[in-house]
């Protein structure tokens, strides 16, 4: 079942996806939050910190999973996800570094990182709440279009526009990882719930296809069309086609 929350902008998406994983904390304080990277979530997160300076939520009991990281960076590189959860969300509240999960990019044996990454995901009882972003072409996490569905966690070989793209963020093009590690397709759908933020006109396309079209993995998101509890919280534009 999927629900949608269109919003006016990108502040009341963000208000509203702080307010239900507010809810979720609220509900039970030591809940799995599941966590996404990129633009999107940004907003949420200082919303978030926002709560927690206002003493609404405590973060000591939650714990976290992260849906990716990149290969061959280390925690404190400031393009790594770890990077970017601590400047955002991490270090500004009070949850306890050994509740943290991200894919260990620093292990060179991608089957190891791989394995230990789905040991941990499944050691912790289930994902009570997974926030997502969604990609232009309808990538969730890193699982590009394919052929097929992901299942546990694997090492994406990223693309060459990908990597160019992301050399802006680098001292070298060499620098900029190749590969990187990412929590498969049947991981995210295990997810009690699924929430799904969006912006931006850019993605109204996108949205149209995964949720209004068919369900292929040549669009990834689309299979949350059959996942049982999906709330997507977007700004009117991304949700142009949706009522
Ligand atoms: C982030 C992630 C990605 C992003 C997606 C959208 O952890 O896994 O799938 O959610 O690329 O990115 P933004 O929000 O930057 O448009």
């Amino acid at each position: 079942m999927i629900r949608i929350y269109k919003e006016d902008n990108y502040e009341q998406m963000s208000q509203r996806a702080a307010d239900l994983i507010l809810a979720q904390i609220l509900l039970k304080p030591d809940c799995v939050l599941g966590l996404a990277t990129g633009s999107t979530p940004i907003g949420l997160y200082e919303k978030l910190v926002e709560y927690y300076n206002n003493n609404r939520v405590d973060f000591s009991q939650v714990r976290t999973v992260n849906l990716d990281e990149y290969k061959g960076l280390d925690p404190n590189h400031p393009q790594s996800y770890h990077y970017f959860m601590n400047q955002n969300l991490f270090s500004k509240v009070n949850i306890d570094e050994n509740n943290i999960n991200l894919p260990n990019g620093m292990e060179e044996d991608s089957m190891k990182a791989c394995a230990e990454y789905d040991v941990v995901i499944e050691n912790l009882g289930g994902i009570d709440i997974q926030l997502l972003g969604i990609g232009h072409n309808g990538h969730i996490a890193f699982n590009e279009p394919a052929e097929y569905f992901t299942k546990g966690t694997n090492c994406v070989a990223l693309t060459k526009s990908t990597i160019e793209a992301n050399s802006r963020f680098f001292a070298s093009p060499d620098e900029v990882p190749k590969y990187a590690y990412t929590m498969g397709i049947a991981s995210i759908m295990k997810a009690k719930r699924i929430l799904l933020v969006v912006n931006s006109k850019e993605k109204a396309d996108i949205m149209k296809e995964a949720f209004l079209g068919n369900i292929t993995p040549k669009v990834p998101a689309s299979i949350l069309q059959t996942h049982p509890d999906v709330i997507i919280v977007g700004d009117s534009e991304a949700l142009r086609d949706f009522e």
